[in-house]
């Protein structure tokens, strides 16, 4: 395969911006092709059948861009869709999701005893994270819950005091009582990183896979020949199912070099 192949990047929003962000920090020489799903999201709220639908018209679409890598940048869909996808892709390219390379940072830590995890519904009820970490750790207690209106109040930009409030209500919630350390089980939440650590004082230990995927993407491309050590800085693309200048902005906070957004229709 061609090493000069983009780097394929999906979620329903902004989110997966969190996570192409830090893919581009750590790789600056390979091109992203960025899809959000704007006229679908939030996804946490769909059932499992429709995720997986996006999902595979999304990935469908990045492999005829050419992608030699997708990351699933979205929890919900790397919860629900991850089987359906690595059979997609299967020897098409490499498949990344956004929960294995936190599972691993957390089993490898020894000093985690009781964590909390917060996501979508569809992440949560699926229970990805309790079972993985179960199935390495049985010592850790994972304790979940869900924060349905997180990736919508980061999406629409809602006032900051409203977002503190609600996030101090969903925080304050009895399963989450004790825990000392709280995965972001959602790719929106970084963005909100600050009103988390102001309910915790700064007293809590995050995991954000914002931190893990980058070295990561570069671990997998190296070990496949595909890595672009150097170069010029390639200009990334980005689309959307539906035109908003919301994302656009929200784009541009993230990758402020004048970047193109388009829509494109692929659910048709
Ligand atoms: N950012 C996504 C996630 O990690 C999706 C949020 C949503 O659209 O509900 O789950």
């Amino acid at each position: 395969m061609n090493p000069n192949r983009p780097i394929g990047i999906f979620d329903s929003g902004v989110g997966g911006l969190t996570v192409a962000h830090a893919i581009s920090k750590s790789l600056p020489n390979e091109k992203i092709i960025y899809f959000g799903d704007t006229q679908h999201l939030p996804y946490g709220n769909k059932s499992p059948n429709k995720i997986i639908y996006y999902s595979e018209k999304i990935t469908h679409f990045l492999l005829t861009k050419g992608c030699k890598a997708i990351v699933i940048a979205c929890n919900s869909a790397s919860s629900t869709a991850l089987k359906q996808l690595t059979d997609q892709t299967d020897k098409k390219c490499i498949l990344i999701n956004v929960i294995d390379p936190l599972i691993n940072a957390i089993i490898d830590n020894p000093s985690i005893k009781r964590i909390g995890v917060i996501g979508t519904r569809a992440t949560i009820s699926a229970n990805t994270y309790e079972k993985k970490i179960k199935a390495k750790r049985q010592d850790i207690s994972v304790s979940s819950l869900a924060t349905p209106l997180l990736a919508s109040l980061i999406e629409e930009d809602a006032d900051e005091s409203y977002q503190q409030k609600v996030v101090d209500a969903y925080l304050s919630n009895e399963k989450l009582k004790n825990i000392d350390a709280l995965i972001l089980g959602c790719t929106h939440y970084p963005l909100i990183t600050q009103l988390i650590l102001n309910y915790y004082n700064n007293k809590i230990i995050l995991f954000n896979v914002s931190k893990y995927i980058g070295p990561l993407m570069k671990e997998k491309l190296k070990k496949e020949n595909l890595l672009i050590e150097n170069g010029k800085i390639n200009k990334h693309d980005f689309y959307v199912s539906d035109y908003t200048t919301n994302f656009q902005e929200k784009t541009k906070l993230f990758f402020p070099s004048a970047i193109i957004l388009k829509e494109e229709n692929i659910f048709s």
